[in-house]
């Protein structure tokens, strides 16, 4: 069958390279002619080595491609997958005019089609938006009507950058949300070859679980921080605390790993649009509001343990490894190294940065501050250093780099480095919620 992927983003990238390997005929289509040069040329826009070396054999293989002619790439299509980004607006409100531009698009092909295409909304957007804007734009703009011409889907994607592939094509669950069931069981058949637990809703419904999932993901990182900060403060491991919390089924043990907070892409983004469309809705959900309120709180927790162990960090010199959201991808949305670094500064701190992948990416969000070109040149000299993303690559730190510090006082910000292996390589380690051994 002949796929159009919109967006060539992570979900975009990741849903065509799957479709392109369960053998459809691909084509991902993007604004930015950059991206499609860069897709057509086997690459991926961004560092995701996994998916890039399938996209890479589906591109060889002439069975994936990439263009700037959307409504060419839709035109040939059955199914069109609607996955340009919806980013957070000032107030938290999703910006969803890249939805809309798209759905115009479609709506012309839609128009002149005379196959029944099946429209399938992947972007994330809050309640209501497929059916109440997408849907008139693509009827309004076909003079065609959803449900008998054409099918309308809300299938959300739940991948995390860094195995997006993987996720893509294991899911834990493929939920179809569908306007009309003819749609729903076409889009089903499609994901007849991946094993997983499938849910047909509305198209509402499958909005809502796509929120619902990411804001608990949120909730149950952000109560990690709140224990770990305590357990701090009590002399307690939080490890210890968190690893046999985790172990009752009912919590379950992923996602309660404590550190400086949640970036990316979709956590607080999503986070925050739940909380503007509820409050449009006359509810204010409390929890979202304190979840919010205790992750921008976050980074500061490292800067206070750093302060404890140096004293005024005016004039003192910081270095910070890891500027990605988390270790592994060089995202640098929402990377709690904004707000960690802001709050050095504002000590009066000198900071220096570094990140094996990240940097040109986090140069643009904060120009100024001196970067190094090795996590080994960024200790030179140093009066403390945190670690702000789990990079493998910190791991291999040892006596020589840390022995290049001034003052070799650690403090982990992601629970990255071994605090044995820190400790006999000379530095002091601290981690954020880390206590003293838990064990007599
Ligand atoms: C997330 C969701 O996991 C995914 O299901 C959704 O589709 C998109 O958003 P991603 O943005 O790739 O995926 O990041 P994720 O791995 O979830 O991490 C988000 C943030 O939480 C990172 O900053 C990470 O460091 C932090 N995190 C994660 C923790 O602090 N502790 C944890 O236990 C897990």
């Amino acid at each position: 069958m002949k796929v159009c992927v919109l967006g060539a983003g992570y979900v975009g990238l990741a849903t065509g390279v799957m479709f392109g390997k369960l053998g459809h005929s691909v084509v991902c289509a993007d604004i930015d002619p950059v991206r499609v040069k860069t897709v057509n040329g086997g690459k991926a826009p961004f560092y995701e080595p996994p998916l890039e070396k399938e996209l890479a054999k589906l591109v060889k293989a002439g069975r994936l491609g990439a263009s700037t002619d959307v409504r060419g790439a839709a035109e040939d299509a059955r199914l069109i997958f609607i996955c340009v980004q919806t980013p957070s607006l000032p107030s938290g409100r999703i910006d969803i005019r890249p939805v809309k531009a798209a759905s115009r698009s479609i709506a012309k092909v839609l128009g002149r089609a005379d196959d029944f295409k099946i429209v399938v909304m992947k972007s994330t957007v809050v309640p209501g938006t497929t059916d109440s804007v997408i849907l008139p734009i693509l009827e309004r703009g076909s003079g065609k009507k959803a449900g008998k011409d054409f099918g309308l889907c809300m299938n959300p994607e739940f991948l995390q950058e860094g195995s997006a592939l993987k996720d893509s094509m294991e899911p834990s669950r493929i939920v179809i949300g569908s306007l009309d069931k003819r749609s729903g069981d076409l889009l089903a058949k499609v994901y007849s070859p991946i094993r997983a637990d499938r849910i047909r809703t509305d198209l509402g419904t499958a909005e809502m679980i796509k929120y619902a999932s990411n804001s608990f993901l949120a909730t149950k990182i952000t109560y990690a921080n709140e224990i770990a900060n305590m357990c701090y403060r009590f002399g307690i491991d939080s490890e210890t605390v968190l690893r046999a919390t985790g172990m009752d089924p009912r919590i379950g043990s992923l996602f309660l790993k404590p550190g400086l907070g949640f970036g990316g892409s979709c956590l607080p983004k999503d986070v925050k649009a739940l909380k503007d469309r509820a409050r449009r809705d006359g509810y204010s959900p409390r929890l979202l509001n304190a979840l919010l309120e205790i992750n921008e709180r976050q980074p500061s927790e490292a800067v206070w343990m750093l302060e404890k162990e140096l004293g005024p960090l005016g004039g003192k010199r910081v270095a910070v490894l890891g500027l990605s959201f988390k270790g592994g991808v060089d995202d640098t949305r929402e990377t709690r190294a904004v707000p960690l670094i802001t709050a050095l500064l504002a000590k009066g701190a000198k900071v220096v940065a570094y990140d094996p992948m990240a940097m040109s990416n986090f140069i643009r969000l904060m120009p100024t501050i001196e970067y190094a070109a090795s996590a080994s040149e960024c200790l030179e000299g140093a009066d403390g250093c945190i670690v702000q993303a789990d990079w493998k690559d910190f791991r291999k730190l040892g006596k020589k780099e840390f022995s290049r510090m001034r003052n070799a006082v650690i403090v982990d910000g992601r629970r990255c480095l071994d605090p044995d292996a820190v400790r006999k390589a000379g530095a002091k380690y601290l981690g954020v919620g880390y206590g003293p051994a838990s064990h007599p």
